[in-house]
């Protein structure tokens, strides 16, 4: 579903991502785990188009169209979700307008009264109070109320393919369960693609990844299975990234950036 080969990012003209290749096909889980700042968010923002994050280099293809010829707004109605990892906030605009905009094809009105019942009963499942459909976007919510609010679109508009960019950040235990638990059941329920970024196991044990890639120099250099992710957990990167044989520039780069 999403393949990339060879694939170089540029952010303000310096080269983030130098070499990646990655496919996902239709129903994987991938982990991307990697120390900060190896370019795990400027992978996720490029797919989605963020301004200031460009495609130099290699092949993107989404469905076996040329993804970096796409708008944003052509990745969404592709039905490819991002949450990233500080959901911004969009004041004016409420949940409720924006979902009923985006659910609206070709001009033809939504049925409003099955759209509330729909809200309703999605913000029951993932706890989070009615009053919210009706919110402004992320606007004056906590952090794990961002993560919960996002939960509630991914829900309204059903997509296939998810990045999510460390959703377990800022979340305590009892939220971190519960936002992993919800994409568990989306999971289940339509096996959507996923493309996960995160630090913890914690969150892998719930959300399994069929693969675990390790992120460092702008390069994928180890793939493995969910007991990748252990066995970075149980001896951090360096270690674990240590069997390739780092250079001292590289290391000390790489200690930096910890
Ligand atoms: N908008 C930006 N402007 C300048 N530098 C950026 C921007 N976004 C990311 N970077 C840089 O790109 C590198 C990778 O950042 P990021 O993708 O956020 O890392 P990660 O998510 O792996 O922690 C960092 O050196 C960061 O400073
Ligand atoms: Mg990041």
């Amino acid at each position: 579903m999403l393949e990339m080969k060879h694939v170089e990012i540029c952010v303000e003209e310096k080269k983030i991502i130098k070499d990646l290749s990655l496919t996902i096909q239709d129903g994987e889980i991938h982990a991307i785990m990697g120390p900060n700042g190896v370019g795990k968010s400027t992978l996720c923002k490029a797919l989605m188009k963020s301004p200031g994050y460009t495609f130099t280099g290699g092949t993107c293809k989404l469905n076996g169209e040329d993804m970096t010829q796409l708008s944003t707004t052509d990745i969404s109605r592709r039905k490819v979700f991002y949450i990233s990892q500080n959901p911004p906030a969009i004041e004016g605009v409420t949940n409720a307008e924006m979902l009923r905009m985006a659910l609206t094809v070709n001009g033809e009105k939504i049925d409003i009264f099955a759209f509330n019942k729909k809200c309703n009963e999605i913000c029951a499942r993932i706890h989070l109070p009615k009053s919210f459909v009706h919110r402004a976007i992320n606007d004056g919510m906590s952090g794990g109320e961002r993560k919960k609010n996002e939960l509630f679109h991914m829900w309204m508009l059903n997509p296939s393919f998810l990045i999510l960019d460390e959703i377990d950040s800022g979340l305590d235990v009892d939220a971190l369960k519960t936002v992993a638990s919800s994409i568990m059941d989306y999971y289940k329920e339509y096996h959507p693609s996923i493309l996960i970024i995160t630090h913890h196991t914690q969150l892998l044990d719930i959300i399994k990844p069929d693969f675990v890639h390790i992120l460092h120099d702008g390069k994928i250099i180890k793939t493995g299975t969910a007991e990748l992710a252990t066995i970075i957990e149980k001896n951090g990167y360096e270690e674990t990234i240590g069997t390739k044989k780092l250079s001292e520039e590289e290391k000390d780069e790489y200690n930096e950036n910890r």
